[in-house]
């Protein structure tokens, strides 16, 4: 009997959490950003999942956390999937089923590990083999930042130079152990509502609106330089500074924006003004805050650290819980 193949594959990818923030497209197309862009891969945090193709399948069904999908965000899978197919040349309609265990669509990133994760399954699933470059490549057009959740540890997504896109991947700078006593204390807040605007809308608003995004993107070539030495050097008194400095220009384009994009809460800004204190405090920088386009802080401090940074944040009003994170590996295939 000829083997049928199964056409299916589940795949897990974390989220990851930039540094250097990914924020406008030079050509949508082509899906090439602005800026080359620097991440942590978060541990414990994930996507899982499972596409299967099916040739008695005349529409896609896709599943997202138990409930299934439909409008905007169905789409966006519907396109990324037909994207595989043609790289693929199979016709076939998918049915896909898709679970994070984090909260979705709040800052913690879920566009990154779910289109890392749905571009893994779905490839594996027609067996087409990529390379992790490759992969990255696929990704990045279901989301930006999911071509930096391939890889685990320090991650850059570099923008290249070349019109037609292929030097735009990301690549793994440092291992997942390269620095163990980095610690990511994640402090989710309560209340953080869910993005009206998608990123990729809200950036390109960005770029056509805010009168200080040119000189972000002057600025960005020699703090991205400073941030990966400063990685490299393990060095949290260059490091820290750096990360906020980078997260304060990615919000004031944000709130520079018309109409203005303002992600945080009043929790979320109490919590950078209490990371200030803190460092002013000590002297030095013991910790240092970041966010993406949500309201939840990811704020990096050192691993003897963590107590006094937690009971300090931790018992601010508004905040629900903190986690610590650390960096871990990337996507892969677990079935
Ligand atoms: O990948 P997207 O389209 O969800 O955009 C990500 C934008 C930021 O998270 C704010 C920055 C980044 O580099 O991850």
């Amino acid at each position: 009997m000829p083997r049928v193949p199964t056409l299916e594959a589940t795949y897990e990818a974390p989220p990851n959490i930039a540094l250097v923030k990914y924020w406008g497209v030079r050509d949508r197309a082509r899906a090439i950003p602005f800026n080359s862009s620097i991440s942590v891969t978060l541990d414990r945090l994930r996507s899982r999942t499972c596409v299967r193709f099916d040739p008695t399948l005349a529409t896609d069904r896709v599943t997202l956390n138990g409930a299934t999908a439909t409008g905007g965000p169905r789409e966006s899978v519907v396109r990324f999937l037909d994207r595989v197919r043609t790289l693929a040349h199979v016709p076939y309609g998918a049915d896909v089923q898709s679970e994070n265990n984090f909260p979705t669509a709040s800052g913690l990133a879920s566009s990154a590990s779910g289109f890392a994760a749905l571009a893994g399954a779905a490839t594996a699933a027609l067996d087409l083999k990529l390379s992790g470059r490759e992969l990255s490549k696929l990704a990045r057009f279901g989301s930006g930042s999911a071509a930096r959740s391939v890889f685990g540890g320090i991650v850059e997504w570099r923008a290249g130079i070349l019109p037609d896109g292929s030097d735009c991947y990301a690549r793994p700078l440092f291992g997942p152990d390269y620095w163990p006593a980095l610690v990511d204390l994640v402090v989710v807040v309560r209340g953080a509502p869910v993005k009206s605007v998608r990123s990729e809308d809200a950036m390109q608003t960005t770029v056509a609106t805010s009168p200080t995004y040119a000189r972000r993107l002057a600025e960005l070539p020699r703090r991205t330089h400073k941030i990966r030495a400063a990685i490299r050097a393990r060095d949290p008194r260059r490091l820290f500074p750096l990360i906020m400095e980078e997260c304060d220009s990615f919000r004031e384009v944000c709130e520079t924006t018309r109409p203005s994009l303002d992600y945080l809460t009043t929790t979320s800004r109490a919590l950078i003004g209490e990371v200030r204190s803190l460092n002013r405090e000590a002297g030095r920088p013991v910790a240092a805050y970041t966010h993406d386009a949500g309201a939840h802080l990811h704020v990096f401090t050192l691993t003897k650290d963590v107590p006094r940074v937690r009971r300090r944040l931790g018992k601010l009003p508004g905040v629900e819980r903190t986690a610590v994170l650390h960096p871990g590996p990337g996507g892969r295939r677990v079935a």
